[in-house]
């Protein structure tokens, strides 16, 4: 009898794509998926420690499940990612009936973890080492990158997937657990990912996002000496003929070299979209972030990937309210918002996450009405030059990749025959969401659209008439039945 399983997923792309390959490798063992805990033999919480909201939803989650695991005992649950990793014996304490705790860097174990905990009823633990719990090469070697052969049908949808090119990060922001969670930075062999890619590529996938937490300092070292940088891993990638689409998220703003921006220039494949967050506008704050830049260093960054790539899209990631920000602060990230005119950013409360430097070294001392308001603020500002930068499409042809129904049409999609119109979704190579109406066979196509309106975060467009002609598509996919998206997406 086959088991199923059941995955909750919240936080990064990192998480999305671990979520992916667990799954993936629990199906080859001969797991389905459950569509609810209630109906699962095992039930999954990929789980992130970014901010305590996420982290208090999972504790929510697993309450819930307390009653579940009375009346079937031989339930599996199990905590997996960057709260595992953080939190091990806290999670056992507050949620007893948990039965898995497998951090990040040890995800390859659950599968054998499930088995060690349905036989022995016990508590089956799998995390890395801490920063300060051994040399370098002992922390780096206890966190393992995952990536097994990979599964379509586990993707939201079989045409993009995730390339994980990097694990952890040595920046250590002051406010950040990741370096702690995530361990190290390292980045996989040249080799490996572009074997993946290929494999990608033959499922009939277009579209590969190359995933680091700092993906621009990517750098790998082979044995003789010769170095492997983001801008020779991207031409690389680019020959791969089939593949049509290349992004890399996210980018450190130290780190955008001159030969990343010649490559995303020059490479047609690769997206013209750079997401490079800036956290504050205020070099005091950046200071006490510990982001080793300027305000005027990262304007003159914006200004050099602006020079060096004609027309590219920039958006950002901001956090208000840090320790210390006082008006003064929270007005210059505000100026700075302004003039950068990002296609949109990223705007968070700081929340305070213990063992970082920040909760070590300074108060949480602006009050939460203050970072509410802050974000509001500045969550306007941006909205308004999102909704300019938006409108400045009107008139234009674009060519996107069809990703799917629009939220609106979700539940038409499952009954919608060829010949219907649906509402459509889908990206521009500047990675702006488009809306379009068009047949469900558009869908992993990639078509040219004329944008007729604009709202701060959409652009409306009408399919072009030598792209409406075009009948090949989803249903040249294998798989095409996976949809609607099989692995639910984070709900964070
Ligand atoms: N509080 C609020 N936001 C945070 N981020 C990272 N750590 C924190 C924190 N402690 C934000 C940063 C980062 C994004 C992924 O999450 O803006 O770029
Ligand atoms: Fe966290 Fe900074 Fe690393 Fe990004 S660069 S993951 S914010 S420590």
């Amino acid at each position: 009898m086959s088991r199923k399983v059941y995955i909750e997923t919240v936080g990064c792309q990192m998480n999305v794509l671990d979520s992916e390959v667990v799954i993936g490798t629990l199906r080859r063992q001969g797991y389905t998926l459950a569509d609810s805990p209630a109906q699962a033999d095992v039930i999954l919480f990929n789980t992130c420690s970014v901010r305590e909201h996420a982290e208090d939803k999972i504790y929510s989650a697993l309450g819930r499940l307390r009653s579940l695991k009375r009346h079937n005992p031989q339930a599996v649950i199990g905590v997996l990612g960057c709260m595992a990793q953080k939190d091990q014996h806290r999670i056992a304490e507050r949620a007893p009936h948990v039965d898995l705790i497998v951090g990040p860097g040890q995800l390859a174990e659950v599968p054998r973890l499930i088995e060690e905990a349905r036989s022995s009823r016990r508590l089956q633990m799998a995390v890395s080492l801490g920063r300060a719990e051994a040399g370098r090469a002992e922390v780096e070697a206890s966190f393992v990158s995952f990536d097994p052969v990979r599964d379509p049908t586990m993707r939201p949808t079989p045409f993009q997937a995730y390339v994980r090119i990097q694990i952890g990060c040595d920046k250590f922001c002051t406010y950040c657990v990741v370096p702690s969670t995530r361990g190290p930075e390292q980045s996989r062999p040249p080799a490996h990912i572009l074997a993946e890619a290929r494999q990608l590529v033959e499922q009939g996938c277009k579209e590969i996002t190359l995933l680091g937490q700092t993906v621009n300092s990517y750098r790998f070292q082979h044995g003789d000496g010769r170095v492997t940088r983001l801008s020779d891993l991207l031409a690389a990638l680019h020959d791969l003929p089939g593949l049509e689409r290349l992004k890399f998220v996210t980018n450190f703003p130290k780190d955008m070299t001159d030969d990343l921006l010649d490559a995303v220039r020059s490479l047609p494949k690769v997206v013209k979209y750079l997401h490079v967050p800036a956290q504050s506008g205020c070099d005091l704050v950046l200071q006490r972030m510990k982001r080793n830049y300027t305000v005027a260093f990262y304007t003159d960054m914006l200004a050099r990937c602006r020079e060096k790539v004609p027309g590219v899209a920039i958006s950002s990631d901001f956090i208000v309210g840090f320790c210390g920000e006082s008006e003064e602060s929270f007005a210059r990230t505000v100026r700075l918002v302004e003039q950068a005119r990002f296609k949109n950013s990223y705007i968070f409360k700081y929340s305070e996450r213990p063992g970082t430097k920040a909760a070590q070294r300074y108060a949480d001392d602006v009050p939460e009405e203050v970072k509410k308001r802050r974000n509001n603020d500045l969550l306007a500002v941006q909205t308004e030059i999102s909704r300019q930068e938006h409108r400045r499409w009107i008139g234009q042809r674009v060519s996107i990749l069809v990703e799917g129904p629009s939220k609106r049409d979700q539940n038409r999609f499952a009954a919608a025959s060829p010949s219907d119109t649906l509402q459509l979704t889908g990206r521009t190579m500047t990675d702006h969401i488009v809306v379009c109406d068009g047949s469900p066979r558009l869908i992993g196509q990639i078509i040219d659209v004329d944008i007729i309106d604009a709202s701060p975060f959409t652009l409306f467009g009408v399919v072009s008439s030598a792209a409406s002609c075009d009948s090949a598509g989803l249903a040249g996919l294998p798989e095409a039945a996976a949809f609607p998206r099989r692995v639910p997406l984070p709900v964070l």
